[in-house]
């Protein structure tokens, strides 16, 4: 690479240097030149995706999302087969995906495998492994009894810790996109003391995500967390007085509950080619909730 003297150069012919140096360099060295270099993109075409909890709230709006984008998506559902099959009736009226829905627990680690194997006999492979469903329990801890901890634990990281070992020697690598969720509450210092096996379960998967995102990583499948803020769902709703709301609401800069809808699309990209630099870290999708 030709050397020069920065100090004599005025701004315009430093930045010219510089990237003539860049395209030197890349014509030098095959591994980065411009014909090995894949073209990033959004598009899902051909992917098959397993999304927990997607008959409803956030989750179907991710399947949704990534249906959109072409993917073939893993609908999974506990109990409403009915609201699972809406989901997957949408994705496939848009004409770009396609969908099956699939019951099974996956609070429990046999659950989480079965989902996994239908999505193998059905497509074959797995690329994107959405994480999504949970419980979000509220006790202070002089309630917390051993069972209401156990429950968070087993359901918001045991079983997720399990599923992605299990879904391992299907995920597409390089390529293939693990996708944990948490919750904006990790950072918020308006945490309530009644959040706390939530949080606490939360904050755990947070530290699974960033270690297997140097574990996988190797093999060039990426992991990730969401951390949506307040978003409107009926498990959100569950115990809080329409004032408690609004006073949430009022929070956030935009003055408004979250919507499954906005936190659908950052699933897509990051689930997406375009987001394979993209990887061990934890995103805050909350609309300035919590910053
Ligand atoms: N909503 C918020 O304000 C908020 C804030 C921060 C983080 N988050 C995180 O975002 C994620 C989604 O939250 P959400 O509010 O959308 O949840 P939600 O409204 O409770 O969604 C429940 C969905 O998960 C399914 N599901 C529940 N337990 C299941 C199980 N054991 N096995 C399989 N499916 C199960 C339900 O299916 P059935 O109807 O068939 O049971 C339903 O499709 C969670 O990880 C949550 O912690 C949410």
């Amino acid at each position: 690479m030709a050397q020069t003297n920065s100090k004599s150069l005025k701004p315009k012919a430093m930045v010219t240097n510089l990237f003539s140096n860049i395209r030197s360099y890349s014509k030098s060295n095959s591994r980065y030149s411009s014909s090995s270099v894949t073209v990033a993109t959004t598009s899902l075409a051909g992917k098959v995706a397993v999304v927990t909890g997607s008959s409803r709230s956030i989750g179907a709006a991710i399947a949704r999302a990534l249906g959109a984008e072409g993917a073939n998506v893993v609908v999974n559902y506990a109990n409403d087969a009915n609201a699972a099959k809406t989901v997957v009736d949408s994705i496939k009226s848009v004409g770009k995906g396609n969908a099956i829905a699939v019951k099974a627990n996956v609070s429990t680690i046999r659950g989480g495998q079965s989902l996994i194997d239908a999505a193998v006999q059905e497509w074959g492979k797995i690329d994107i492994l959405v994480l999504n469903a949970d419980i979000m329990g509220s006790k202070m801890l002089t309630d917390v009894d051993e069972g209401f901890f156990d429950s968070h634990f087993q359901t918001n990281v045991k079983a997720p810790l399990f599923m992605v070992k299990h879904a391992i020697p299907h995920l597409a690598a390089p390529g293939g996109r693990i996708i944990f969720f948490s919750s904006s509450l990790t950072g918020a210092s308006s945490v309530l003391p009644n959040a706390l096996c939530y949080v606490a379960s939360k904050g755990a998967i947070e530290q699974i995500s960033r270690v297997l995102a140097k574990d996988l990583g190797t093999r060039g499948i990426t992991v990730n967390t969401i951390s949506p803020g307040a978003v409107d769902t009926p498990s959100f709703r569950a115990g809080k007085a329409q004032q408690l709301m609004d006073s949430i609401s009022k929070q956030n800069p935009n003055g408004r509950l979250g919507l499954p809808e906005d936190i659908a699309p950052t699933v897509a990209f990051i689930a997406s080619p375009a987001a394979q630099w993209l990887n061990g870290q934890n995103i805050r999708v909350n609309g300035g909730f919590v910053v």
